[in-house]
């Protein structure tokens, strides 16, 4: 049954006459969700209880990205976005944000022939112009080197926030307009999605944050907008497989009402 189809069957049993999403009847009954972004914090409260410096919390998350990246593979999961370096992450003590880039350009050159092998497609998200020369000419790199991948999109925000995304779009928006290429009156919820970071992936179905507190931390906003939360008490060093399945049974254990009420869900999920 194609989507539309599903939308109209939804529509006649639910008896109303408002125009629906088309994709809502496949989104109230996902249980894997297509896209799902994770704030993998915990790395230095980690390593501090190891008694070791913050960077081996660091580097022991990377075998966690392989490992997420691996178990969304496994689950048909199509874009999975970690946080890897927010806008605000420049105010940490300048030798950590240092070994930080030190790792970053170790990760990119080390792992993408791996990635490339399993159909991965990298994209990194964020503003990227503050990176060294040698970082930024790595980055696009590996982007080209996997731009065809069509079997997980791996998004890594480095050097992104939820704020600036959306003001870059909008900057956009407003040159279009300046120059005469569109009115004003386009200037709507669609086109300013169409000018974000991840334009052309699902919305975000999930977003998970490890490390025990409760905050999204200017991570995604905008495409996050109807994700579902879920906190965790579990440092990211330690997220492993069944960790990452334990948060996908919570999601998929969720209501999704997109607006309804629970009835009319309920209705669209025996269609
Ligand atoms: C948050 O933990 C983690 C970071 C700011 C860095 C995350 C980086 C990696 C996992 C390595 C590289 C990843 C990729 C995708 C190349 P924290 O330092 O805030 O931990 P804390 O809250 O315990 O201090």
């Amino acid at each position: 049954m194609d989507a539309t189809s599903s939308s109209n069957d939804f529509t006649t049993k639910c008896q109303t006459s408002e125009r629906l999403p088309a994709q809502l009847p496949d989104l109230v009954k996902q249980a894997i969700p297509n896209h799902v972004a994770i704030i993998m914090d915990g790395n230095g409260r980690w390593a501090q209880a190891k008694g070791k410096p913050r960077i081996v919390g660091h580097r022991a998350g990377v075998k966690a990205v392989r490992s997420a990246v691996g178990t969304a593979r496994k689950l048909g999961i199509k874009s999975l976005t970690l946080f890897a370096f927010s806008s605000e992450n420049w105010r940490r003590p300048d030798q950590e944000v240092s070994l930080l880039m030190e790792l970053f350009f170790t990760v990119l050159r080390r792992e993408i022939k791996k990635l490339h092998a399993n159909g991965v497609r990298l994209n990194i998200i964020g503003d990227i112009s503050r990176f060294s020369e040698r970082l930024q000419k790595q980055i696009r790199a590996a982007e080209a080197y996997t731009a065809d991948n069509t079997q997980l999109i791996l998004n890594v925000a480095a050097n992104y926030g939820g704020r600036w995304d959306i003001v870059q779009a909008a900057r956009t928006l407003a040159e279009k307009v300046a120059a005469g290429e569109m009115s004003s009156s386009q200037l709507t919820e669609s086109a300013l999605a169409a000018h974000l970071c991840m334009q052309n992936q699902g919305e975000v179905d999930l977003m998970i944050r490890t490390g025990g507190d409760y905050r999204i931390s200017n991570f995604i906003l905008w495409q996050a907008a109807y994700a579902e939360l879920v906190f965790m008490d579990t440092l990211w060093p330690d997220f492993d497989e069944a960790t990452f399945c334990q948060a996908i049974e919570m999601f998929s254990n969720r209501q999704r009402r997109f607006g309804l009420t629970g009835n009319q869900i309920e209705k669209i999920r025996n269609i």
